[in-house]
């Protein structure tokens, strides 16, 4: 009855690492969680009540290619920020949350002729989990610490029909430069698979701003997601977007309105306040800055290696144990961290730490591993 490919998915692993977490609890741990990568700031007073302002009397369906007005803020956004310019009536599309637009790729641009995805591990599942639902193959390219986390460009399939790549990149925090978007924009012209770019985190950095392949000079094969969620913490609101080659916004004009996945215009009119306002962003760099310098100086006292991590929510640490273990014995202690092993086998040998819980949380983290490291 259920679909094979379902039935092959292991349990999502942070939903195994949840119960973990609550059986903790239950014997009466009290578990500082740097598990899940859902911030826990509070979403700015300003977007609440924008979102509160724009509920109309009646709200009918929304429209695939959403609001122009937010389209209008989006494009704007990524020219002040990457001197992008970008159409916003045919290179920008909101979507609902990222995450759905990203699992729905796959389904658009696969085809018998092009069969295979390329998705990096360790990783974000859902590139994976879309290319298994739309029936493709699943090319794993690893990232390894030698090479700054970044994929071999030279083992991508014949007959690849995406390549994605995640960059500042969860799980390890790493960065790509412009350089890497350009070389790789140039193979997918060349070869005719999609460059697909997931960029949710792009705003959370710590040194310099983070390139986006955006700011290729030709986006043609290139489609870009990125999001309201880690930006301005609103996870809840679902709301983010894709930019990129006018034909590939256009197929998903054309094919979302099957799966009906436009954002609430309730939503689309906050999202429109977000875009338009850049100091919550600098003051949640600021915030994540401090949870970050705690940690990084309990880590540098105890011997353990911050890997990557310049951006991100996210610290990427080397374990010399296998990362489930560790993970199980600072849980004992009360911290949660999500081992390597869940991103996939080129993870272990790493743990995550997400920078959620809040500052004072962190300092009481920092107590415990340092003695628990
Ligand atoms: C790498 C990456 N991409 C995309 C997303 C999706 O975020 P959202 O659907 O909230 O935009 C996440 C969420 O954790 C993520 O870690």
């Amino acid at each position: 009855m259920i679909s094979p490919v379902l039935q092959s998915l292991a349990a999502y692993p942070f939903t195994r690492l949840n119960e973990a977490i609550a059986a903790a609890e239950a014997r009466g741990i009290d578990v500082i969680d740097f598990g899940m990568g859902d911030p826990r700031e509070p979403t700015p007073e300003f977007v609440r009540r924008a979102l509160v302002e724009s509920v109309p009397d009646r709200s009918g369906y929304p429209l695939a290619q959403g609001l122009p007005e937010l389209r209008e803020a989006i494009a704007a956004w990524a020219a002040r920020r990457f001197g992008a310019e970008l159409d916003p009536g045919r290179e920008v599309i909101p979507t609902l949350g990222s995450k759905e637009a990203i699992y729905l790729l796959a389904q658009m641009v696969v085809s018998p002729e092009r069969r295979s995805v390329v998705v990096p591990e360790p990783a974000y599942p859902v590139y994976e989990r879309g290319a298994l639902f739309a029936g493709a193959e699943v090319a794993i390219a690893p990232l390894r610490e030698e090479d700054g986390f970044l994929p071999r460009l030279d083992a991508i399939p014949d007959d690849a029909a995406i390549v994605w790549v995640n960059y500042p990149n969860n799980p390890t925090g790493a960065l790509a430069p412009l350089s890497f978007y350009e070389e790789l924009a140039a193979l997918a012209r060349e070869r005719g698979f999609v460059l697909a770019s997931d960029e949710a985190y792009t705003e959370l950095w710590f040194t310099e701003p983070p390139a986006s392949a955006l700011q290729l000079a030709d986006r043609r094969n290139v489609i870009v997601f990125n999001t309201l969620s880690k930006r301005s913490s609103m996870t809840g609101y679902r709301s983010g977007f894709a930019a990129g080659d006018p034909e590939l916004v256009s197929a998903m004009k054309a094919f979302r309105p099957t799966v009906g996945v436009a954002p609430q215009e309730f939503v689309q009119r906050a999202a429109i306040a977000a875009w338009n306002d850049e100091v919550h962003v600098e003051q949640t760099r600021e915030r994540y800055r401090a949870k970050r310098e705690i940690l990084l100086d309990v880590f540098g006292r105890r011997g353990v290696r911050v890997v990557a991590s310049d951006a991100t929510m996210y610290l990427w640490i080397a374990v010399d144990e296998p990362s489930e273990s560790f993970a199980t014995r600072l849980l004992e202690r009360g911290v949660a961290v999500a081992p390597g092993a869940y991103f996939g086998a080129a993870g272990e040998g790493y743990a995550r730490l997400a920078l959620v819980p809040t500052l004072d949380d962190c300092r009481r983290a920092a107590a415990i591993l340092d003695e628990a490291l």
